[in-house]
C-alpha cells in the first residue's frame, strides 16, 4: 500500500533526516549504548507521487521512500527501530517491510503518538539513545508529548511543525478566533497565553494618513511569520537544551512548516557535536 502526502518540501525534509540519522548511527555505534529511531507518524514506508498534491512540481515518474525505509537502509543504522502509526490501515505495509528486513529489530504499534511517545520515553534506560521523527500531518500533535521527550533527556528530536496553520488559525487583524480552533491552538503550542503572545499592538500609519485614521488605538494584529517562528523557537528554547534555527519549507514559496531539531540531553558535550553537524545540514537545504 502506498500513502500520499506531502510535495517538495517533503523530500527536502526526509534529506535531512537521513543525513541526520547517517551521522548519528555512525558517531554512537561504537559506543556502549542501544540506538534507537522511533517514528511515532511513521506512514508506510513509501509514497505515491501520482497522488500527491503539487505534484506538478515532482518528475513525473518519480517515486521515493518514506521516513521508515529511509531509516531503515541508513547505514550503519540502529539496534533497534520503532514504528508507530494511528491509521490502521498502515500497520500492514508496515509488517510487510518488516518482512523485508529479517536482520533487524522493529517494533511496530498502532497508537496515537500523545500516547506511543511517552510510553516509548519510559522505557529508556541509562544506556539508551534515541532519535525521534515527529511528522505529523497538521496538528496532532500536543505539546505536552514534548515534555516526555525532555525528561527521558536522551533523546534528539527533529520535529515537522506546521506554522502555516497557526497563521491560518488565527486572523491577521485579531478578529475572533474560532472556538474550536482555540482548543487546538492550546493544545499544539501548550500555552493558552498565545492569545495575547501572538499579537502585537497595530503598526500606526504614518501621520497624515486620513484613511485608517478610524483604527481604534488598541487595535492589534497578529505576528508574521518570522515573528511567529521565533515565538515558537523561544517555546521550544524554554524546554530543550539544544534548538537549532528551524528550516522552513515552503511551497510555491509560501512557508508551510518549521523543521526543527532539538536536543533533550542536558550534557553539552553531546548537544555542541549535534550543532556542528545539524548547522551543516541544514546549510545545505537553505
Ligand atoms: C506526514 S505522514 C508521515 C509520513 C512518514 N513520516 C514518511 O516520511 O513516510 C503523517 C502520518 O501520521 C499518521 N497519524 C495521524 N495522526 C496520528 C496520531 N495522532 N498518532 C500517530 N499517527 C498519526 C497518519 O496516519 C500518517 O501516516
Amino acid at each position: 500500500m502506498r500513502h500520499s502526502f506531502g510535495g517538495p518540501w517533503t523530500r527536502k525534509k526526509l534529506e535531512v533526516l537521513e543525513k541526520y540519522l547517517k551521522f548519528y548511527s555512525t558517531a554512537l555505534r561504537n559506543k556502549s549504548f542501544t540506538l534507537h529511531y522511533v517514528d511515532a507518524f511513521a506512514g508506510t514506508g513509501s509514497q505515491d507521487p501520482k497522488e500527491i498534491e503539487f505534484q506538478e512540481q515532482m518528475l513525473p515518474s518519480e517515486d521515493f521512500q518514506g521516513s521508515v525505509r529511509i531509516a531503515l537502509d541508513v547505514n550503519p543504522g540502529f539496534h533497534q527501530y520503532h514504528f508507530n502509526d494511528l491509521n490502521p490501515e498502515y500497520i500492514t505495509p508496515l509488517k510487510q517491510i518488516r518482512e523485508e528486513y529479517p536482520h533487524k529489530t522493529i517494533h511496530i504499534t498502532q497508537k496515537d503518538a500523545n500516547i506511543f511517545v511517552p510510553e516509548f520515553c519510559n522505557t529508556l534506560s541509562s544506556t539508551d539513545r534515541a532519535v525521534l521523527f515527529l511528522d505529523p500531518y497538521n496538528t496532532e500533535l500536543d505539546w505536552r508529548t514534548l515534555q516526555h521527550v525532555t525528561k527521558s533527556q536522551k533523546v534528539d528530536l527533529w520535529l515537522l511543525f506546521p506554522i502555516s496553520v497557526i497563521a491560518r488559525m488565527t486572523p491577521r487583524d485579531g478578529a475572533k478566533i474560532r472556538p474550536e480552533w482555540e482548543k487546538t491552538l492550546t493544545r499544539l503550542l501548550g500555552t493558552g497565553d498565545w492569545k495575547d503572545a501572538l499579537y502585537k499592538p497595530k503598526q500606526k500609519p504614518p501621520t497624515g494618513d486620513l484613511f485608517n485614521s478610524t483604527d481604534p488605538d488598541d487595535a492589534t494584529e497578529r505576528l508574521n511569520i518570522q515573528e511567529l517562528e521565533e515565538w515558537v523557537t523561544k517555546r521550544l528554547k524554554q524546554s530543550f537544551n539544544y534548538v537549532a534555527k528551524p528550516l522552513m519549507l515552503y511551497n510555491n514559496n509560501r512557508p508551510l512548516f518549521l523543521f526543527y531539531f532539538a536536543v533533550s540531553n542536558p550534557n553539552e558535550k553531546a548537544w555542541r557535536l549535534a550543532d556542528k553537524v545539524v548547522q551543516d545540514i541544514l546549510k545545505k537545504q537553505h
